[in-house]
């Protein structure tokens, strides 16, 4: 993977799930930094020290809660101020709420919104207002944005909207050389996927690992031949 050799990046998300097996494996592909970002938990202080531990990169964990705006903007300002440039950004946090319409809120659909649209959304166009030149924006969305499920409303249509963001997203930013891809996991074994279906035997299903290893390829050279801008990822 040489096009990412010694380049910053930055991985929403981070604690647990796909975003935490993106981490390892940037960590493993020769990374010069990694940005980690999740609110504060266990599980992201063993990853921060399985990776200090395995890896000689630089990790950075902000420990940010993105239903938080003040918390948000305080986060954009120490990134911006403290990296020269963030080249590959993983916007892989997110929120499901699953209420039919008429148990859920507003507020929920806001919530949701905030995390998986609205938090891609302020960090993709802060740091490009600061001057920041991506080299390839991954976001996260999911196969509940290509069809809506009964129950998942706001989580459906959140990733929906975060899919029509990333194709506008790949016009504008293709003639500054950055990439963006998006992609659509189906059902992967994840503590959100257990909120979905909390009966389900997690191992028959895409494990984290899987989505990471797409991910991979897409950031590799190889990457540039694959359609992504929706790929669906699922076993
Ligand atoms: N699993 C699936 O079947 C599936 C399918 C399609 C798409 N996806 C998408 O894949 C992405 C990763 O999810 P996952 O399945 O790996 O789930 P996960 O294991 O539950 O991880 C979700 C991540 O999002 C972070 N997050 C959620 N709310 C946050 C908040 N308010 N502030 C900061 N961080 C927050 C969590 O951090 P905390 O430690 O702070 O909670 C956690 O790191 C999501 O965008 C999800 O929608 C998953």
């Amino acid at each position: 993977m040489n096009n990412i050799n010694n380049n910053v990046a930055m991985v929403t998300g981070a604690s647990k799930g796909i975003g935490a097996a993106v981490s390892y494996m940037l960590a493993e592909e020769n990374i010069s930094e990694l940005i980690l970002v999740a609110r504060a938990s266990q599980e992201f202080n063993d990853l921060k020290t399985e990776l200090k531990k395995n890896t000689k990169i630089s990790v950075h964990c902000y420990e940010v809660d993105l239903l938080q705006q003040n918390e948000v903007n305080d986060f954009i300002a120490n990134v911006i101020s403290s990296f020269k440039n963030v080249d590959i950004l993983i916007n892989n946090a997110g929120l499901t709420i699953p209420k039919t319409i008429f148990e859920s809120s507003l507020e929920e659909l806001m919530s949701t919104m905030q995390v998986n649209l609205y938090t891609p959304f302020q960090l993709i166009q802060s740091l490009l207002k600061s001057g920041n030149k991506f080299q390839h924006i991954v976001n996260i969305a999911s196969t509940a944005g290509i069809k809506g499920r009964a129950g998942w409303s706001t989580y459906s249509s959140s990733k929906a909207a975060l899919t029509a963001f990333s194709e506008s997203l790949r016009e504008e930013l293709l003639p500054l050389g950055t990439r963006v891809s998006c992609i659509s996991p189906g059902r992967c074994a994840t503590s959100l996927r257990r909120v979905l279906a909390p009966n389900e035997d997690q191992s028959t299903i895409m494990q984290p690992e899987d989505v990471a290893n797409v991910i991979k390829l897409l950031l590799s050279d190889v990457g540039h031949f694959i359609d992504s801008e929706n790929m669906v990822v699922r076993l």
